[in-house]
């Protein structure tokens, strides 16, 4: 099992740099650039951009790819993606990243309850990732759905009241999905920045 919080690779070396955005990425950034006064600003959707175009995972060459596109450094850069927990900077996460709130609403609605039933399910703790690479269990703080209590976050979909019952469905539906939903969830958000840009314009 991999262990979040691991201490993280260092940067790569700017002679190492292998820049990895697709031509889609590239023209997703620059219709960014139209609308933001500054690339600094572009940093929160450029590291959505980079989540996608690596897998789910904001590797530090992923972080280093967007401050060389965004001629911001690679610190600057770090901080933010490593700020907020919606960006996965820890490790690769698995194919398909659960979310379990245990925040006040879902607390008092057996949001442990399920966590521990989760984690016995799948043979690991909050925060790893199944040795197969499908499911990431991850605890978060709340999501906005309280009176969906106790919830969870699959990609851009919301779970909840959730019982053992719906977790045994929602596991085996998730096993058979190829697809990720980490990065399906990375790209909704782009597609979001970027209508929001046409809109403004
Ligand atoms: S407390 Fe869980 S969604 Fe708000």
């Amino acid at each position: 099992m991999i262990q979040l919080g691991a201490q993280r690779p260092k940067a790569p070396a700017p002679d190492q740099l292998e820049l990895r955005f697709s031509d889609k990425a590239i023209a997703e950034l620059d219709a960014l650039r139209t609308h933001y006064p500054t690339e600094k600003a572009c940093i929160l959707p450029g590291l959505w951009i980079a989540q996608r175009e690596y897998d789910g995972y904001l590797s530090p060459a992923a972080i280093a790819e967007v401050a060389h596109r965004l001629h911001r450094s690679y610190a600057e850069v770090e901080g933010v993606a490593t700020f907020y927990s919606m960006y996965t900077t820890a490790h690769q996460p698995g194919r398909h990243m659960i979310e379990v709130c245990t925040c006040l609403s879902c607390h008092m609605c057996g949001a442990y309850r399920i966590a521990d039933y989760l984690e016995a399910k799948l043979g690991v703790k909050l925060g790893e990732t199944t040795p197969d690479g499908v499911f990431t269990i991850h605890e978060v703080e709340c999501l906005d759905a309280c009176d969906r209590a106790p919830v969870l976050q699959v990609g851009d979909q919301y779970v909840g009241p959730v019982t053992e019952a719906d977790i045994d469905a929602l596991l085996d539906r998730l096993r058979n999905e190829d697809s990720s939903a980490v990065v399906q969830l990375a790209d909704s958000i782009v597609q979001v920045h970027l209508r929001d840009t046409e809109r403004a314009k």
